[in-house]
């Protein structure tokens, strides 16, 4: 693959994935810094001392980029996914104080060292399934004490994994069991208390909030997210992943760098992003997990858009961060091209977390965060092949782990 000048891709070129045959590909330290065909390999380099990795009948690609997750958590939620089974719907789950409340009690007892420990081995599973970037959010939390230390992980997590991460605040994840009839005064408490602390410690480059039925309005979140700017956050949205609440349209005013799920958007919000610079964002594995409908991906696409696709990894409702994966859900239940569904996981996810100039694509001078497959026929094969692990040899900031 090579170079995709462009930030992002949008519409119809997205359907575009240049590609090398019978390539080679030079890294030096932690970046690229040069690739072409192997025809034309023979006297323009003089590196001494290569260490060569063969990858004939392989694919080399760029290292994915998932910008929406919430790796960092406590215990799991698998007693839930039964209750679904069984007929309660996610909505259901959370009146009854489960969902993301449920998270937050056992996020509240758990410390530092068993969040970091159990984040880096989830860190570690998706870096071997081909992510080389993920953005984290915080919103296990809830209050001030416990949104900082989910943030602080992140912070240390930074230092532990050779992962690109970027830190996102969800204080506004859901309004907490103690102020259930006083909605008010946690948003008070999130602007007042807790984004100034956060800004101190420059915890975080995001700010996001879930814009939802019995979470928060569209105008709680235009608030909010105006906050957070003003500490240094950029705005993000979980928006129409339940019903058609809002939230594009709050992410778009405050200029949110990505408005994600996007289940029940309409041709409003669809126009509305194609006037801006905010990445839509679709979350597959969510909507399958919790059997929603789904976002109406081709719609955007043929409509100009840039799509970006990531995780959510979480564990209520996406408990995998596996990219391969989702390429195959993008493939298979959203009619992306398999180019479509690459671009979506890469360049234009790198876009949706400020990466997309270091990360997302095979150029020089950007990191050498790659990933070599197993003798493969071609990059459709991955999608095709849904639930096989093809990914061989995984390369970040140029090592290989
Ligand atoms: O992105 N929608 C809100 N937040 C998460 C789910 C979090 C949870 O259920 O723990 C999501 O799907
Ligand atoms: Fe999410």
């Amino acid at each position: 693959m090579e170079e995709i000048p462009q930030l992002k891709v949008s519409g119809k070129d997205m359907k575009h994935l240049p590609c090398i045959n019978d390539a080679w590909l030079a890294i030096e330290h932690d970046k690229i810094v040069g690739f072409g065909k192997m025809q034309d390999w023979e006297g323009i380099a003089d590196w001494t001392n290569l260490t060569v990795i063969d990858a004939t009948d392989k694919l080399v690609m760029p290292s994915y980029c998932d910008s929406h997750t919430h790796i960092v958590y406590a215990g799991s939620r698998e007693g839930e996914f039964v209750d679904r089974i069984n007929g309660l719907t996610y909505e259901e789950i959370f009146e009854r104080g489960g969902g993301i409340l449920n998270s937050a009690k056992k996020l509240r007892v758990a410390s530092e060292e068993e969040l970091i420990e159990s984040a880096l081995e989830r860190l570690n599973e998706v870096m071997m399934q081909g992510a080389g970037a993920i953005e984290i959010k915080s919103g296990y939390g809830l209050s001030t004490e416990s949104e900082l230390k989910m943030l602080r992980v992140i912070k240390k997590l930074k230092t532990l994994s050779p992962l690109t991460i970027k830190a996102t605040f969800l204080g506004a994840h859901a309004v907490p069991t103690e102020y259930k009839n006083n909605k008010r005064a946690y948003i008070d408490l999130l602007i007042t208390e807790m984004m100034p602390a956060i800004a101190e410690e420059r915890l975080a480059d995001y700010c996001d909030v879930f814009c939802e039925q019995n979470y928060f309005t569209k105008e709680e979140t235009i608030e909010i997210l105006t906050a957070g700017k003003k500490y240094g956050m950029t705005p993000k949205v979980h928006a129409e992943q339940l019903s058609n609440s809002g939230g594009t349209l709050a992410g778009i005013e405050v200029g949110a760098i990505s408005v994600d799920h996007l289940e029940f958007v309409g041709n409003e919000e669809i126009k509305a992003l194609k006037d801006s610079e905010t990445m839509a964002t679709i979350l597959p594995g969510a909507a399958f997990f919790l059997g929603l409908p789904f976002p109406p991906a081709r719609k955007m696409i043929d409509a100009g858009l840039a799509i970006a696709a990531a995780s959510d990894y979480n564990p209520g409702s996406s408990p995998s961060g596996n990219i391969n994966f989702l390429l195959s859900l993008c493939c298979i239940q959203y009619k992306m091209t398999p180019e479509e569904a690459i671009n979506a996981t890469t360049i234009n996810s790198a876009y949706a977390m400020d990466l997309s100039k270091t990360h997302g694509s095979i150029a020089v001078g950007k990191q050498a965060n790659v990933f070599i497959t197993k003798e493969i026929p071609g990059y459709s094969f991955i999608p095709y092949s849904f639930g096989s692990n093809l990914i061989e040899t995984v390369i970040i900031n140029g090592k290989v782990i």
